[in-house]
């Protein structure tokens, strides 16, 4: 079913900031840093936790790698906890990027077959289906969603009416990075399996931000923890659907190797396990905060600020996902519409009104995105809606 989000834009007001979270991160006061959805930023006492583990792993460095495997498994049984899902089947990893090719290189494709990608994905998730897909003599098909798309149920049925009995892997977004739309939304991932395809959810922007971010019917699904769920960078996971569990490729080959899934895929010998092992301490400090408090906070927020940039600067709002903590808004035709315009803009926005946010190309006008943390108060949207205005009549 449609329905109509503009009222609800139009009405939107800036939420309270969150008391308990003030003093709590690190971004620089000088700047709006309202681009936390790219990196994210994690607060002070996790970053804190961090150094006293680096600093523990430099007082004993072979004590500190011997302990390492347990210490990892630990990390992950916290955190498979807090994203409801089976411990077994979850791998700490780095980032979506190293998890996208371990995905991948885990399935079997051959020349003839469909691989779907929108052209929603994120850049490298798209490339390295390309990639794979190249390699195996299959088709990469892109599917083109409609930026207007005015809800998930039309977003859904885009990707529905581009699968065909050739299609056998669909790599999906949870929460698209260029648009922050939720495509792999309920539903979708069940009638998928039941077309016989294998789905692979890019969820790189969940964990933190949706409340039950795993779905188990995707076949591979991964996400970070450095972007919304407080972990300190990098911070990644993936999950993995029973029957695959045996057949994942890791990217090396490692001292873990023999053990499987998902040792097999954590260990890359000598490297800095910390931020793996400080994360189940972000998630604890979210849930501290109170879940439903710091999404309210920031869905109203990114909000808010989708509504300024409307407003004061004329830009026009891109149907939105309610509950998602970034928003979008359209440049002008002819600004933005290339890579190299895109990157322009970023930087005279950061240069001129000290203000980061991310900017994508997209052919007829880029598409300008906010996002919205704790930290982020209204009139930093209020100043650069101003300044956009100002920016984009000269
Ligand atoms: C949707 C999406 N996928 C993948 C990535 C890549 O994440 P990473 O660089 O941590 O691998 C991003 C990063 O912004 C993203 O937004």
């Amino acid at each position: 079913m449609t329905e109509d989000r503009t009222e609800e834009l139009w009405a939107a007001e800036a939420p309270e900031p969150l008391p308990a979270a003030e003093g709590l991160f690190a971004v620089s006061e000088g700047a709006a840093h309202l681009n936390h959805g790219s990196y994210g930023a994690p607060p002070l006492p996790v970053l804190r936790l961090r150094e006293q583990l680096r600093a523990q792993e430099e007082l004993d460095p072979d004590g500190f790698f011997a302990d390492l495997p347990a210490r990892v498994a630990g990390a992950r049984t916290a955190i498979a906890a807090d994203l409801g899902v089976d411990p077994a089947g979850l791998a700490l990893v780095s980032n979506v990027t190293e998890a996208v090719s371990i995905a991948l290189d885990s399935l079997p494709l051959a020349p003839g077959d469909r691989v779907l990608v929108t052209d929603h994905g994120y850049g490298v998730v798209n490339r390295a289906a390309a990639r794979r897909a190249a390699e195996a003599g299959a088709e990469l098909r892109v599917v083109e969603l409609p930026l207007d798309a005015p809800d998930e149920a039309a977003v859904r049925e885009a990707v529905l009416a581009a699968v065909d009995g050739r299609t056998s892997v669909a790599v999906l977004d949870q929460i698209t990075s260029p648009t922050a739309r939720l495509v792999a939304g309920p539903g979708l991932l069940a009638e998928l399996r039941r077309r016989g395809v294998t789905t692979v959810v890019d969820g790189a922007h969940a964990p933190g931000m949706l409340a039950a971010p795993v779905d188990p019917d995707a076949d591979f699904w991964f996400g970070n923890l450095h972007k919304w769920a407080f972990a300190p960078r990098p911070c990644g996971v993936l999950a993995v659907h029973p029957e695959w569990r045996a057949r994942v490729r890791p990217l090396t080959v490692s001292w873990e190797d023999h053990r499987g899934f998902p040792a097999s895929v954590e260990w890359r010998g000598t490297g800095d396990y910390t931020p793996w092992l400080a994360a189940p301490a972000g998630l604890a400090l979210l849930r501290g905060l109170g879940a439903a408090a710091v999404s309210g906070h920031n869905a109203a927020l990114a909000r808010y600020g989708q509504r300024v940039l409307a407003e004061r600067a004329g830009l026009r709002p891109l149907p939105a996902t309610p509950g998602v903590w970034m928003r979008t808004v359209r440049l002008p035709a002819g600004w933005a519409e290339a890579e190299e315009g895109a990157r322009e803009v970023m930087g005279e926005v950061w240069r001129r009104l000290g203000t980061r946010v991310a900017v994508r190309p997209w052919e007829g006008g880029g598409v300008l995105r906010i996002s919205a943390q704790l930290y982020n108060r209204a009139g930093e949207y209020e100043r650069l809606a101003d300044g956009l205005a100002g920016l984009l009549k000269a």
